[in-house]
C-alpha cells in the first residue's frame, strides 16, 4: 500500500501488514513516518494512492463509508470530546447517530462508564471538568458505544503523565481481555509498544516498515541498525518482561511476624497478620521486645509468583537483603529468590537456591 500527498509527500510506501482479528497491533515509529495516515486509510478518512485496506476480507473502498466507521472505533490524543456537551452525551453521540431511544442510550453510556473505570457520577461533568487520565476514557468509551469489532486508536494516552498513562495502559489490556477487539493502536513510545502489543510494526520515516514481529522477537533480534537504535538501551532487560518464569524456585529465609520477638541473627522478613511482607530487620538489629514497624528497613518491589522474570530480577536487585520477596496473588509471603538464581534461570542452568 501506499500513500502520497498531494504536493509529493510519501507517507506510506510498499506498506503490506496482516493483522490479527481479536488482537491488539502496534504501529510504532518517530514522528511523521506515516502511523497516522496508515491508520485513516483503515477508515477511510484517507484514500491511498495505491493498493488496497481489507477489513475482514473486504475491501472498504466497496463499503458505505457510514457503514463501514460503524464498525470501527476510533479514539484520538486528548480524546477529542466535544467540549460543549457533558460526558453521557459525548459518549452517547454515537449510538444517537444509529437512532436508539435516548433512554437506552443513556443506559449505554452508563453501562460504557462502568467498563472503563469511571464512577457513574461523572456522567453529567463536561470534559473541562474532568482530568486528562479521564477524559481519555472517556474518549475510549465513547469509540467502544456502538461495539465495533474493530477500534482505531492514534496516540490516545500520550498527553497524559507517565502514572496515569500506566494505568491507562493496563486498563486497555483488561478490556480487551473482556472485549477481545481487533485493535489497531498507534505511539512513537516503544515501551507502550512492547507492552500492549501482540505484534508491533517499527515504521521508518518514508512509510516503510522496518520490523513486524512480537514484541519478545524484536527485542531479541532487531532487523537492522535503525530498529536497534529505536529500541533503545536496555534491551536485554527489558526482554525480561516477556520470559517467563518457569524454573524459578523461591528459598526461605527466617520471618517474624509483627509484635513477636526475633532471636535470629541474620536478616529477618517481617509480616503482618496476613502474612504480606511489612520490611525487614537487618543483622543484629532485632530489637529487645516485640518488633514493630519502627525499626524496620523498607524491602525492595515485590515479586509476584508466575509473572515475568523481570520483576524476580527486579526484587532481588532491589531487595535491602539481596533476597527479592516472592508473593503470591494475594500478597502473601511466598519465599525469596537471589539474583543469582533467576541469572541462573535465565541462562538455563537450575543453579543454587536461593
Ligand atoms: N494532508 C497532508 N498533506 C501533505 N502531507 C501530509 C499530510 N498529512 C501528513 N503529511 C505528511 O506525511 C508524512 C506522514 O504523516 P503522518 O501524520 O502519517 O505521520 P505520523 O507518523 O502520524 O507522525 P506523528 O508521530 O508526528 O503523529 C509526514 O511527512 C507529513 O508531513
Ligand atoms: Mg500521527
Amino acid at each position: 500500500m501506499r500513500k502520497e500527498y498531494p504536493g509529493g509527500a510519501v507517507a506510506v510506501d510498499d506498506v503490506d501488514l496482516k493483522v490479527e482479528a481479536g488482537t491488539i497491533t502496534v504501529l510504532v515509529g518517530p514522528s511523521g513516518c506515516g502511523k497516522t495516515t496508515l491508520l485513516r486509510m483503515v477508515n477511510r478518512m484517507i484514500d491511498p494512492s495505491a493498493g488496497t485496506v481489507l477489513v475482514d476480507g473486504r475491501d472498504v473502498r466497496e463499503a458505505d463509508p457510514a457503514l463501514l466507521r460503524r464498525g470501527i472505533g476510533y479514539v484520538i490524543q486528548q480524546a477529542g470530546l466535544f467540549p460543549h456537551r457533558t460526558v453521557v452525551d459525548n459518549i452517547a453521540t454515537v449510538p444517537r447517530l444509529y437512532r436508539a431511544s435516548r433512554r437506552d442510550t443513556r443506559r449505554r453510556a452508563q453501562e460504557l462508564l462502568d467498563l472503563v473505570g469511571l464512577p457513574a457520577t461523572l456522567a453529567d461533568r463536561y470534559p473541562a471538568q474532568l482530568s486528562g487520565g479521564q477524559q481519555q476514557r472517556v474518549g475510549v468509551a465513547r469509540a467502544l458505544a456502538a461495539d465495533p469489532p474493530v477500534l482505531l486508536m492514534d496516540e490516545p494516552f500520550s498527553a497524559v503523565d507517565p502514572v496515569v498513562r500506566e494505568g491507562l495502559q493496563d486498563e486497555l489490556l483488561r478490556l480487551q481481555g473482556e472485549l477481545g477487539k481487533t485493535v489497531l493502536f498507534v505511539t512513537h513510545d516503544i515501551d507502550e509498544a512492547v507492552k500492549l502489543g501482540e505484534k508491533v510494526a517499527v515504521l521508518r520515516t518514508g512509510g516503510h516498515v522496518a520490523q513486524y514481529a512480537a514484541p519478545d522477537e524484536l527485542l531479541a533480534r532487531p532487523a537492522d541498525d535503525f530498529v536497534t537504535s529505536f529500541i533503545g538501551r536496555d534491551r536485554g532487560y527489558r526482554r525480561l518482561s516477556f520470559v517467563d518464569s518457569d524454573g524459578i524456585e523461591p528459598g526461605e529465609v527466617d520471618t517474624i511476624a509483627l509484635g513477636e520477638r526475633s532471636t535470629a541473627t541474620g536478616w529477618v522478613l517481617v509480616l503482618d497478620g496476613d502474612r504480606r511482607p511489612r520490611g525487614w530487620l537487618p543483622p543484629g538489629a532485632a530489637p529487645d521486645g516485640p518488633v514493630t514497624e519502627d525499626g524496620l528497613v523498607a524491602g525492595g518491589s515485590l515479586y509476584t509468583r508466575g509473572t515475568a522474570l523481570r520483576g524476580a530480577l527486579d526484587a532481588a536487585l532491589s531487595a535491602p537483603s539481596g533476597l527479592g520477596v516472592v508473593v503470591d496473588e494475594h500478597g502473601g509471603y511466598v519465599g525469596v529468590v537471589g539474583a543469582r538464581h533467576v541469572l541462573d534461570v535465565i541462562e538455563g542452568g537450575r543453579g543454587e537456591r536461593p
